[in-house]
């Protein structure tokens, strides 16, 4: 039997030829916060399918350039013998995948091999996977932040992308520009808003349970994040008021706000990923610690259990970081960044303009005039990877 054969087989056997859920209703339970942080759109297709058109172009996109984009495919959800003789650079097999709920973070209905609707989910930006049957291509890793995924570049392709920038008000040629410019594993949060263009690097959505903010620059708790992000970004048909953005934003039904305590649960009971095995020297982290605490002043502001002192913020002075963001924000400061983890999300700072955990200490040893010796920098580092 030849693979598309096959899987048209599977998608029929899934999905039958009806949409699997109405558009008013969560495909997730309301205590299911895995379910719905993997699958929920919120009903987010009137976006991504009536005004961006994604459907149209993921139907055109073999998966070899699916994957090029940073999608990722869940390997739990195709059967190993299908996945081994599937074509990669026949688009029918992108349609496949996505009847069968094997694209992360995106959902489907395929209807007679097309996709008649499509949304998103938080697992599209939120999580990625171990690459175990190759690049891309694993088991689920939640809360591990899609550095290679371009929001950005899918984005600028949408057919639809002309009436959005159009209803936004934006210079069609201005947006794109500044889409294609965001690069992997960023995105401007606040693009759609204020029309400024300054990509953060998308974070882990994991070790945030003791944290007492969220975002870059802390605007709120982890909900009140959920939240914004769903109706404003992902198109959620949802509410979400905040006065001190004059935003107030309502639907009925409302399939944001009821989902919104099991979708933090599941968040605060994903835990940061222990560093690999030998990945660092354990004596220099032991000394590392000593520098942490010590000279190197970083468990002023990176205290406690998570590695930070939210609710308190800082000045962007206080650490040389850029302005930019903090002023787009209501705080105009930065959150401390939990450190539990760190390991694994280079590059860091929510611009990224520390390449990895070197590059980092380098910067304070700087910025704070800290003039650490050399074997201390060294420590600090490996005392950084054991986190
Ligand atoms: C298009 C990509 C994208 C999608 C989809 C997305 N996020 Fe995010 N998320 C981001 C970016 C970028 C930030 C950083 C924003 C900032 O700090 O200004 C962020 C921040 C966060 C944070 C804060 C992390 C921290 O350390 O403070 C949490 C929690 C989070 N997102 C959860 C979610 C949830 C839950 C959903 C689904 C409702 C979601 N995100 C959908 C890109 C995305
Ligand atoms: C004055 C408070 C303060 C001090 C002191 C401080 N930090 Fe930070 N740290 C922050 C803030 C605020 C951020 C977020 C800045 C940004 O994203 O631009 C941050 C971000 C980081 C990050 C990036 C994490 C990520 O996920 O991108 C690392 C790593 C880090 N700090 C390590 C250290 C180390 C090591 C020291 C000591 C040499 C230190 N910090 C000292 C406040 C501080």
């Amino acid at each position: 039997m030849r693979t598309q054969s096959m899987l048209a087989v599977m998608i029929l056997a899934a999905c039958g030829d009806e949409p699997r859920e109405p558009a008013d209703r969560s495909p997730c339970s309301l205590d299911d916060g895995r379910c719905i942080f993997r699958y929920d759109t919120f009903g987010d297709e009137q976006l991504w399918t009536d005004v961006l058109g994604l459907h149209e172009l993921v139907q055109t996109l073999p998966p070899t350039t699916a994957l090029a984009v940073g999608l990722k495919v869940d390997a739990a959800a195709v059967p190993a013998d299908v996945l081994a003789s599937a074509d990669l650079d026949d688009p029918a097999t992108t349609v496949a995948l996505v009847g069968l709920d094997a694209v992360v973070g995106v959902r489907g209905t395929v209807v007679d091999g097309r996709i008649t609707r499509i949304g998103v989910t938080c697992a599209l930006c939120h999580s990625t996977v171990d690459d175990a049957v190759a690049a891309g291509i694993g088991a689920r890793l939640d809360g591990w932040p899609n550095r290679e995924l371009d929001p950005g570049a899918i984005l600028a392709l949408t057919p639809g992308l002309p009436s959005f920038t159009a209803s936004l008000g934006f210079d069609h040629g201005a947006a794109v520009a500044a889409l294609e410019s965001w690069g992997p594993g960023r995105y401007d949060a606040r693009f759609n808003q204020d029309g400024e263009s300054f990509p953060v690097l998308i974070p882990p959505a994991y070790g945030l349970r003791d944290v007492a903010l969220e975002t870059y620059t802390g605007e709120g708790p982890v909900s009140y994040w959920n939240a914004y992000v769903a109706v404003t970004q992902m198109g959620a048909r949802g509410n979400f008021v905040d006065a001190r953005l004059g935003l107030d934003i309502r639907h009925s039904p409302d399939r944001v706000t009821p989902m919104l305590p099991a979708l933090r649960d599941y968040q605060f009971s994903l835990e940061p990923p222990a560093p690999p095995p030998g990945s660092y020297d354990v004596a220099a982290a032991q000394r590392g610690k000593l520098v942490f605490e010590g000279p190197g002043r970083c468990a002023s502001c990176h205290a406690g259990a998570s590695f930070t002192d939210a609710p308190a913020l800082h000045a962007p002075d206080e650490t040389s970081a850029s302005a930019d963001e903090a002023r787009r924000s209501v705080t105009g400061m930065y959150r401390t960044t939990p450190l539990r983890g760190v390991w694994q999300h280079p590059p860091y700072f929510h611009d990224g303009r520390a390449a990895n955990l070197d590059d980092v200490v380098e910067q304070y040893d700087l910025a704070l005039d800290l003039a650490l010796t050399e074997a201390q920098r060294a420590d600090l580092v490996q005392y950084l990877r054991s986190l």
